[in-house]
């Protein structure tokens, strides 16, 4: 049974972004913004909506490029928030149609940033709402596990489910958590369409950095 890493907090900080703005790109750690602020970052299956989200957080419409098509985001993408800490927009992992050589350097991108980001404190792991967690997922989540790698969940697109539908449907997710994980990992319910979700995520965060401090 693992025994789940992560920020626990009991209190929320309030927290407003009132500046975003795109502060670089990268595919290797040593090309991050040389300013060096806490990181925020995001992840998930291609299309799941990392993009989106990013956006709606920020109350802006295109500061990270959203598409229908999967494989959008290709390189990290850093967001500095408020002048004092950044949002990062990482590529989608098993995204089944491209190219294995583009998948494999992918992955190594993802790898890299993971493995390498000190500044990163807490990486939101994004999952579809509409359907049970998938083997990718799962793989995904323990991994962050072995390696101690603090997560917290965001379930995606909660408009294209009604309330009962959605709820149904995280309790199932959350029943297929606890056969791997001893306690379960911070959830937050969210649409990038209806703003749901937005001041629990922007307050965790908020809460986050006020313990890092
Ligand atoms: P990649 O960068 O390709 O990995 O994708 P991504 O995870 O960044 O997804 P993106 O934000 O580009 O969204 C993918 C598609 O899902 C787009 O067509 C979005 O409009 C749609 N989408 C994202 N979030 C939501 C949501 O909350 N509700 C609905 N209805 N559609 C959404
Ligand atoms: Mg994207």
């Amino acid at each position: 049974m693992r025994k789940f890493f992560s920020i626990n907090v009991t209190f929320f900080e309030k927290m407003k972004i009132t500046k975003a703005i795109y502060a670089g790109s990268s595919i290797r750690t040593g090309q991050k913004p040389s300013r060096r602020l806490p990181e925020f970052a995001f992840i998930g299956r291609s299309n799941v909506g990392k993009s989106s989200l990013i956006n709606m957080l920020c109350g802006q419409n295109r500061l990270a490029l959203t598409s229908s098509t999967p494989g959008k985001t290709k390189l990290i993408n850093h967001f500095l928030v408020n002048d004092s800490w950044y949002l990062v927009d990482l590529p989608g992992y098993g995204y089944a149609k491209l190219p294995d050589k583009e998948r494999a350097s992918i992955k190594e991108v993802i790898k890299d940033y993971l493995n390498n980001s000190e500044e990163m404190i807490l990486l939101f792991v994004l999952i579809d709402v509409r359907h049970d967690i998938g083997k990718i997922d799962m793989d995904f989540l323990n991994e962050l596990g072995e390696n101690g790698i603090p997560f917290a969940i965001i379930f995606t697109k909660g408009d294209k489910l009604g309330p009962n539908a959605r709820a149904a449907q995280i309790e199932r997710d959350k029943e297929m958590l606890s056969e791997f994980w001893e306690e379960l990992p911070v959830c937050f319910d969210s649409s990038s369409q209806t703003g749901l979700g937005k001041e629990e995520i922007l307050d965790y965060i908020g809460t986050v950095l006020s313990e890092v401090k």
